[in-house]
């Protein structure tokens, strides 16, 4: 079963976590820990590209796209093929048809040691970072949302672990839409907000207040906004290193086919041993720095 979602930046995103965590397999090859690969929004395990642009509340909260394109692997099948294997990998997804289809992996990866589980990424992640032994475990962790569904307090506990790698799909983009000019946020995308960035100043940080005196009164407060996606990729870029030990610096940016940013794919490395943090930064600049349509 395929479904449909994203554009022209999908390729690109896969094409960079197939890298990455191929990349991450090969140097953890010869290390005896539990090496595990858990897709967060895992989808169904095939993919075909949305023809029509996507709408802010798609990005935003998360509604499949209509129209079916050519099918082709999704993460988990991409993270399947990978050589050498993972010892498990954790596939979630909310949606019971895509859980569904994740199942059938099963026996088309025969070898393959696979968990699917139905539910809420946030809530699933949260058990896995809390009940897991990270002495003998290591996880590779792609968090690919639709839009802001990742809430912050699970990226906390994903750096509690001191033991995951993750490629981190963040939605600059719709979120700087959402950051509307004069200031005034719905009430429900301001929450929505919170949630996703976390305990942080990101209104102080994207708006500044100024006061006027006008005909009519001497103190007229008008709002200005200050940021742009550029300034939130730095924003979530420092809030990230605020909790994990190592982020790339480098992300890679995935634009629509009207050259709009929509999101930033980060690669971060929960582990603070500086040999394991530096390798797995090693690692995420190449990965992203290889031209789109070089060997995955
Ligand atoms: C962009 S798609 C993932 C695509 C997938 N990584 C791939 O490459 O094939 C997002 C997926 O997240 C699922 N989803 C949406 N909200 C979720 C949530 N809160 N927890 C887990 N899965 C969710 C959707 O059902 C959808 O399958």
């Amino acid at each position: 079963m395929s479904h449909t979602f994203g554009g022209n930046w999908t390729e690109e995103k896969l094409a960079v976590m197939q890298r990455y965590f191929t990349a991450y397999a090969r140097a953890l090859k010869n290390q005896h820990f539990n090496k595990w690969y858990v897709d967060a929004f895992a989808g169904t395990g095939e993919r075909s590209e949305s023809k029509q642009p996507l709408a802010i509340g798609s990005l935003l909260f998360g509604e499949d796209a209509g129209e079916v394109g050519e099918v082709k692997d999704g993460s988990a099948r991409i993270a399947l093929a990978i050589d050498p294997p993972f010892d498990r990998y954790v596939f979630v997804d909310l949606n019971e048809d895509h859980a569904a289809a994740l199942k059938e992996l099963q026996t088309k990866f025969p070898a393959r040691n696979i968990d699917v589980l139905t539910g809420d990424a946030n809530e699933v992640l949260t058990t896995l970072c809390q009940t897991t032994s990270w002495l003998s475990t290591r996880a590779a962790v792609f968090i690919d949302p639709y839009g802001m569904q990742v809430s912050w307090a699970t990226l906390e506990a994903l750096a509690r672990t001191k033991a995951v790698d993750i490629a981190l799909l963040f939605p600059t983009g719709p979120l700087n839409r959402m950051l509307a000019g004069h200031g005034n946020i719905p009430p429900e995308w301001a929450k929505r907000i919170d949630d996703h960035l976390g305990p942080c100043d990101w209104r102080g940080a994207s708006y500044q207040k100024t006061l006027k005196a006008d005909l009519f009164a001497p103190n007229v407060s008008t709002t200005k906004k200050t940021i742009n996606v550029e300034g939130l990729r730095r924003f979530v870029l420092k809030r990230l290193k605020d909790i994990f030990p190592f982020v790339c610096e480098t992300q890679l940016e995935l634009k629509n086919s009207k050259g709009a940013v929509l999101y930033h794919l980060f690669i971060i490395c929960a582990n603070p041993s500086k040999a394991a943090g530096n390798l797995a930064m090693r690692l995420a600049q190449s990965a992203v720095k290889l031209p789109r349509d070089s060997k995955r």
